[in-house]
């Protein structure tokens, strides 16, 4: 029998893992038990209902908030008991964020809005500008470096924020509903933009979704359903059609 394709990373060590994964909010759990691997180079979908935990999966993944129970251990070392202060440095040096409305500061010129992270992380202004506009290039917005949010479309404020994630280089993107704000079209050309550049820069991306073809370009996927996780199977011709 033939293997899977084995993708960048498959048969590695895992990146990040997460063990045993449970976590509520006073109720019942929203997350019960769940296990899950992310690997290097790869792109991991979450889908499932609304409600049914992504974002409370992607935030305990992410060291945002610390589960009831379990552990999240990053290339072998242990990251969901530490503090909120250690918590905030590793997401800052090691994550990055896309979220469904990009979350730019309105009043931070595009390319300060991508410098931010860097500049956060004690890089000087000049160096972090320079690379902030080599992403903005590379995403094919060179030409607004120097406008502000508000004087943006939707899908542009959303390659910004894909600069942001990605100019400090981090090991991991989280995306939560990176393109759910965004027309068909706009939504198709964003996602092309965030797996594509998060491939050539080898980091692993988490990303979350109700859009079955942009789960379907991930390398696996895997849904959420009364707290568990199961694999699921998409068949890109399929779902493309
Ligand atoms: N901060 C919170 N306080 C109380 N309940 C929450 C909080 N965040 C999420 N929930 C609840 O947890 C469940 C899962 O939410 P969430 O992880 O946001 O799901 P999804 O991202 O799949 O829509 C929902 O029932 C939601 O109402
Ligand atoms: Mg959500």
């Amino acid at each position: 029998m033939l293997p899977d394709a084995p993708g960048p990373g498959a048969g590695t060590p895992p990146l990040l893992t997460g063990r045993g994964l449970t976590k509520g909010y006073g109720g019942a759990p929203v997350l019960h038990g769940v296990d899950v691997d992310v690997h290097r180079g790869r792109a991991l979908a979450i889908v499932g209902p609304s409600g049914s935990g992504k974002s409370t999966l992607l935030h305990v993944l992410a060291a945002v908030l610390p589960p009831d129970d379990g552990a999240v251990v990053l290339e072998g070392r242990r990251i969901d008991d530490r503090g909120e202060r250690a918590r905030a440095a590793l997401r800052r040096s090691t994550f990055g964020f896309v979220f469904q409305q990009g979350l730019l500061v309105p009043e931070l010129d595009a390319d300060e809005n991508v410098a931010l992270p860097m500049l956060l992380g004690g890089a000087s202004r000049g160096p972090a500008l320079r690379t902030a506009r080599e992403w903005l290039g590379r995403l094919g917005i060179g030409d607004l470096v120097a406008r502000r949010p508000g004087e943006m479309s939707g899908g542009q404020m959303q390659r910004v924020a894909v600069a942001r994630a990605l100019a400090h280089g981090p090991a991991i993107v989280f995306a939560d509903e990176p393109t759910g704000a965004l027309d068909t079209d706009t939504a198709a050309e964003t996602a092309d933009l965030l797996f594509a550049t998060v491939r050539e820069s080898g980091s692993a991306l988490v990303v979350i979704t109700h859009d079955l073809a942009l789960a379907a370009r991930a390398d696996d996927a895997v849904s959420i359903r009364r707290g568990a996780l199961e694999p699921v199977v998409l068949e890109p011709a399929t779902v493309a059609a």
